[in-house]
């Protein structure tokens, strides 16, 4: 039998090995965090049948298994976090609040947030869903960590990533040192190096948004859509033509065009004025990611790494992907924003 993979505890290592100073927590952290994915996984391949076990006698469906399964994603995070001492506080889009260290376990100086289970509402037609996770050093110097810690800009990530629960389940992380996409071999239960350094396409095939916002656009942002079609009628300068793919699941959709090129969009419209998407769980992580694939994200005026949190639950529009057509996007809202008012104040409307 060949040894030569590479597991993904040897990779997060190796890379630790490059900083002599490391002291292995956050080594320790994202292997956590992988368990924590490898379990939610495990839950989500029998989602489909729990009725069906439930109903023939061999399962007992009461309890943990009759929650929804985001709420189970998100406990099975916070219950593999909690007791590790390597985290001082987390936050999640489950959660109102901060949610902190019960007080009989140690604190450590990570902050962490998730989206346990995103793009949920394709459970039940057997689609793509993931989870996504953002990892900060806290910034209060001692106790139990407070909302300072996650209230941080994305530029101060120390890693973040995303598992996917496709046809197959695959984590893509990034700690700035490239981002590398791991497979999880299911008869070992270990996520393996499929997708070293991920490099994304500089133009992208595709374009994916939820076309049915259009009319509640601002007039730049539909010119940079129709754009994106190829459609140039206003007289605006061109990208490459593409072709249109929208899951509704941004981790899967962020993911092909990751590999494919591509760019997604999640514009602000009339009625989700600050966009849909969340600043802290979704658009922080993914923009790390896609910056050091060689791609951008911007909620339309500023970089999405630069902006500073005010919210836990803070929304933001999204344009991420491909560098040439997230720059073709901001150009055209900017383009067409000065055309009509003379100056843009709103990001990506
Ligand atoms: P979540 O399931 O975590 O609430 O996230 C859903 C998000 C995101 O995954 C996706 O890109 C977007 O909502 C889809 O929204 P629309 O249905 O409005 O297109
Ligand atoms: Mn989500
Ligand atoms: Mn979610």
């Amino acid at each position: 039998m060949h040894t030569s993979v590479t597991t993904i505890e040897r990779f997060i290592l190796d890379q630790e090995d490059r900083y002599p100073e490391a002291t292995g927590e956050l080594s320790n952290l994202l292997y956590d965090i992988c368990l924590a994915t490898k379990i939610i996984a495990a839950s989500i391949r029998r989602a489909g049948l729990v009725n069906i076990l439930g109903a023939s006698g061999i399962q007992n469906v009461q309890g943990e298994e009759q929650q929804k399964l985001d709420i189970l994603a998100n406990e099975t995070l916070k219950n593999c976090l909690k007791h590790t001492g390597r985290v001082c506080i987390m936050g999640s889009e489950e959660d109102d609040d901060i949610i902190p260290v019960p007080p009989e376990y140690p604190v450590g100086k990570y902050a962490v947030l998730f989206d346990p289970l995103d793009g949920s509402s394709n459970i039940d037609v057997n689609s793509a869903v993931g989870t996504i996770f953002s990892i900060y050093r806290r910034v209060s110097m001692h106790g139990r960590g407070t909302v300072a810690d996650v209230l941080q800009p994305g530029c101060k990530q120390v890693a973040a990533g995303y598992v996917m629960y496709g046809s197959s389940t695959m984590l893509v992380y990034t700690t700035g040192q490239g981002a590398h996409g791991f497979t999880l071999d299911p008869t070992i239960g270990e996520f393996l190096l499929s997708h070293p350094r991920i490099i994304t396409p500089r133009i992208g095939k595709y374009y994916s948004v939820n076309e049915s916002n259009f009319p509640r656009w601002g007039k730049g942002m539909q010119a940079a859509v129709r754009g994106l079609k190829g459609d140039l009628t206003e007289g605006l300068n061109g990208v490459v033509p593409k072709n249109s793919r929208y899951i509704g699941s941004l981790v899967g959709d962020f993911h092909r065009n990751l590999i494919s090129g591509g760019i997604f969009l999640y514009p602000a419209d009339s009625k989700n004025q600050r966009g849909k998407l969340r600043l802290l769980y979704e658009a922080s992580p993914m923009a790390f990611i896609a910056e050091q694939a060689e791609g951008s994200a911007t909620d339309g005026v500023n970089r999405i790494l630069d902006i500073m949190p005010e919210m836990l639950h803070q929304r933001t529009p999204l344009v991420i992907g491909s560098r040439e057509d997230v720059g073709f996007v901001a150009d055209t809202v900017r383009q067409v924003g000065e055309r009509n008012s003379g100056a843009v104040s709103q990001p990506a409307l």
